[in-house]
């Protein structure tokens, strides 16, 4: 049998982060939001083109990548999803037996949470070929284990995350909002953005951090006196209303300032955004796509065409949001 998943990537509409935790991870909240660039997941139990792993191996996992953004992914145990068949299929009592193939259309270390839709999109497929039936909470335990935005991209749509990411509340909207994804050259890695961030702020020194904590208060961020990073209730609820004039000025992101940082040029390409006409712009997530907001989706598409041709990112995308991973048809063979 063979069972195909669509799975979108991501956004941070706004993203407010903590301090560094003892663990290692920082504490935030953020309105994680999946607009309409998809990884193509397809998981077989039978797959005659795979390489045949050897008789004896006990874990028969095999994975292909392909697709616009799959140069260079790994093809073996480092990949995430590979990586999510084997946590699920233990959890599950499952012989881990699978062939993966993924097409990525996202592109990868950009922001936009690309390997985590392809284990929400291995552990989704899985769980159907192997007919588990279990509700979408228990196999968010197994998603939260893998990474911290896996489990959101699971469910997609539009969510307040906490935690480390991996607390999820999800939105319901009928509304849909439209942007431009400017795809960079670059990548980054998200550790390495968040060390720059904690050195940035360690730079700042403790009265500039918390004027700053008072600034990013007005938009989200760490609200004046309180116990930790939170979101501005205005842009979820200006997201809701699919309101793109009121959202624009409420788009904040605390990672933005360190992944300048690492990637100066992201600054012409937030420069160009505006002057193409967007409604507002942020780096997504740790970068170093930027993401700008349009008011329909013609406007998205000029603003993608004028932002091209600026030659100031690689590809610019025009996307909606929000949407769902899609469970697509399955095959016996
Ligand atoms: O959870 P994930 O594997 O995506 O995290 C990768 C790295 O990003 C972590 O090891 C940590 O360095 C950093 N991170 C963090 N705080 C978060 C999420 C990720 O510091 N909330």
């Amino acid at each position: 049998m063979q069972v195909n998943v669509r799975v979108p990537a991501k956004i941070n509409l706004a993203l407010a982060i903590g301090p560094l935790r003892p663990d290692g991870f920082h504490d935030l909240a953020t309105l994680f939001h999946a607009v309409s660039l998809y990884d193509d997941i397809t998981v077989s139990d039978d797959d005659a083109d795979a390489p045949t792993p050897p008789a004896s191996a006990a874990r028969q996992v095999t994975v292909r990548v392909d697709g616009p953004y799959g140069t260079g992914v790994p093809a073996d145990e480092s990949n995430l999803a590979v990586r999510a068949v084997y946590a699920l299929a233990d959890a599950a009592g499952v012989r881990p037996r699978a062939s993966l193939r993924i097409r990525k259309n996202i592109p990868v270390a950009a922001g936009l949470a690309g390997g985590s839709a392809d284990a929400a999109g291995a552990l989704l497929a899985c769980a159907e070929l192997w007919g588990l039936d279990w509700p979408v909470e228990r196999l968010a335990e197994v998603a939260a284990s893998l990474g911290s935005d896996v489990p959101f991209s699971l469910i997609g749509g539009t969510a307040l995350g906490t935690g480390r990411g991996e607390r999820l509340e999800p939105q319901s909207t009928g509304a849909s909002l439209h942007w431009v994804l400017a795809v960079s050259e670059a990548r980054l890695s998200t550790p390495a953005v968040y060390r720059r961030l904690d050195a940035l702020r360690a730079q700042e020194g403790p009265q500039a951090a918390a004027l700053w904590s008072q600034t990013a208060g007005a938009h989200g961020g760490a609200a004046p006196g309180s116990a930790g990073p939170v979101v501005d209730p205005r842009i979820v609820s200006a997201v809701l209303h699919g309101d793109a004039s009121a959202v624009a000025p409420l788009l904040t992101n605390d990672m933005q300032a360190a992944a300048v940082d690492l990637q100066p040029t992201l600054q012409d390409t937030l420069r160009a955004g505006h002057e193409a006409g967007a409604l507002g712009g942020i780096v997504s997530g740790s970068g170093p796509t930027c993401v700008f907001l349009a008011a329909d989706e013609s406007h998205a598409r000029a603003v993608a065409t004028t932002l091209a041709a600026t030659g100031h990112c690689l590809a610019a995308e025009p996307v909606k949001g929000p949407v769902r991973p899609v469970l697509g048809e399955h095959h016996t063979s």
